[in-house]
């Protein structure tokens, strides 16, 4: 035997360099406090359906809190040779309470402890997120009351198309988003599940209570297939679908900006704390936070990616392939959530130049098809209309003249 947890069956250790390749403690600590909500969850049930005596028990959960504490206060060192989270947090709970920590692990395996953690990781983040996307919601909101009458060109092709209103252009973003909190919303459901009992994956001969256990964790149910309540990573996949969506959203919307504030439109400026300087040319003002991020969906478009990956061909269920699912999804989380901060924050206290932006619509023939439209209502085929409104166009570019100075003799 090994001294690993699981050396029982082995005669040779492996070198340094596996151990390092193997684990998984430079990341997942990041899980740390979910693991041991699972683990206490877990030995509450144990005491409750008496697989571990009260006294067991109650010892178990008092070295757990303890590391919670010592988690809280910043005082846990993990190891590589202990390879990942669940198996440092247990080699930690033995070092605090002696061998019977051993009885922690009764009918449980890394496989369904994993999953758990992971699901407790992602469900406490939703609402950030959602609450995130809410806020800048609110920035726009405020900001297209405040605009319902600042005329601006709509485009189509990126030509002046019609003029539309600045309030009716931020209110598209509003709707994207919003589409983007009901997808989080509902990848809530499918988290919300509690995968604790399925155990390695055919779940355990102990008289365990699931219901218990996912009631504890505040999930609404347990998972109805352990094969699946191990291998199962759809809510995390929906989470990088639903986050590359919204990223798309965000870099549209940053690659307008960044649009909007240069010197030919200029039809923004940014408050000087969300924009930068250049080092060499001292008259710049840059949108650099737009175009982050802008970039910044390149990076949450390969963690889907990555994922879908790892995901596509892995025969069931737990393949230690999964140990790939986690970074993914953390660096998702540390970065749509400051896009969406970032974002809300240089709308908010952008400038709007209403003087530029009504300009831009004046000389650009954007009423054409209002004047089309006109000569519809007069009875006049809207083909013919529009050819009609084609030729004064074409005449009002030879002799710089707008539709609306073609005094109405002339029309
Ligand atoms: N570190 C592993 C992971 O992240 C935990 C589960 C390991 N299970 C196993 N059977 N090797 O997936």
């Amino acid at each position: 035997a090994t001294n690993k947890l699981w050396g029982g069956r082995f005669q040779a250790m492996a070198t340094p360099d596996l151990d390092r390749f193997g684990a998984s403690i430079e990341f997942d600590q990041a899980m740390a406090k979910e693991d041991l909500l699972g683990s206490l969850a877990h030995v509450k049930m144990l005491k409750a359906t008496h697989i571990l005596s009260a006294t067991d028990a109650d010892q178990i959960i008092a070295g757990l809190q303890r590391l919670q504490a010592k988690l809280a206060a910043g005082k846990l060192e993990f190891s590589l040779a202990n390879e990942d989270i669940h198996m440092n947090l247990e080699a930690l709970l033995t070092k605090e309470i002696g061998p019977v920590a051993g009885k922690l692990h009764t009918a449980r395996s890394r496989n369904d402890q994993v999953a758990t953690d992971f699901h407790l990781y992602v469900k406490e983040r939703l609402p950030q997120v959602i609450t995130a996307i809410k806020h800048l919601q609110r920035v726009l909101l405020t900001q297209a009351e405040a605009n319902l009458e600042t005329v601006m060109p709509g485009y189509t092709h990126l030509q002046h198309a019609q003029p539309i209103s600045y309030g009716h252009y931020l209110m598209a973003y509003f709707a994207m988003f919003q589409r983007d909190v009901e997808r989080f919303e509902f990848n809530q459901q499918h988290t919300d599940l509690s995968p604790l009992g399925a155990a390695a994956l055919a779940g355990t001969t102990f008289p365990i209570d699931r219901a218990l256990t996912a009631q504890e964790l505040g999930f609404s149910a347990p998972y109805t297939n352990s094969l699946d309540a191990v291998s199962d990573r759809d809510f995390a996949l929906e989470f990088l679908s639903n986050a590359a969506i919204l990223m798309v959203h965000l870099s549209r919307l940053g690659e307008e900006i960044v649009l909007w504030t240069s010197y030919e439109f200029g039809y923004l400026e940014l408050a000087d704390e969300y924009a930068t300087g250049s080092s060499i040319m001292p008259q710049k003002k840059n949108a650099d936070y737009a175009e982050l991020i802008r970039g910044k969906s390149g990076r949450i478009f390969g963690d889907l990616t990555g994922l879908l990956t790892v995901m596509k061909a892995l025969p069931l269920a737990y393949n230690k392939d999964l140990q790939e699912d986690k970074e993914g999804v953390f660096d998702a989380v540390k970065t749509i959530l400051p896009c969406l901060h970032v974002m809300a924050g240089m709308l908010a206290t952008a400038k709007i130049n209403k003087t530029r932006m009504a300009a831009a619509t004046e000389r650009d023939f954007s009423n054409a098809t209002e004047l089309a439209d006109y000569l519809a209502t007069k009875g006049v085929p809207f083909r013919q209309a529009h050819a009609i409104v084609g030729e004064l166009v074409l005449k009002g570019l030879q002799t710089g003249t707008t539709l609306q100075e073609i005094p109405l003799a002339e029309y």
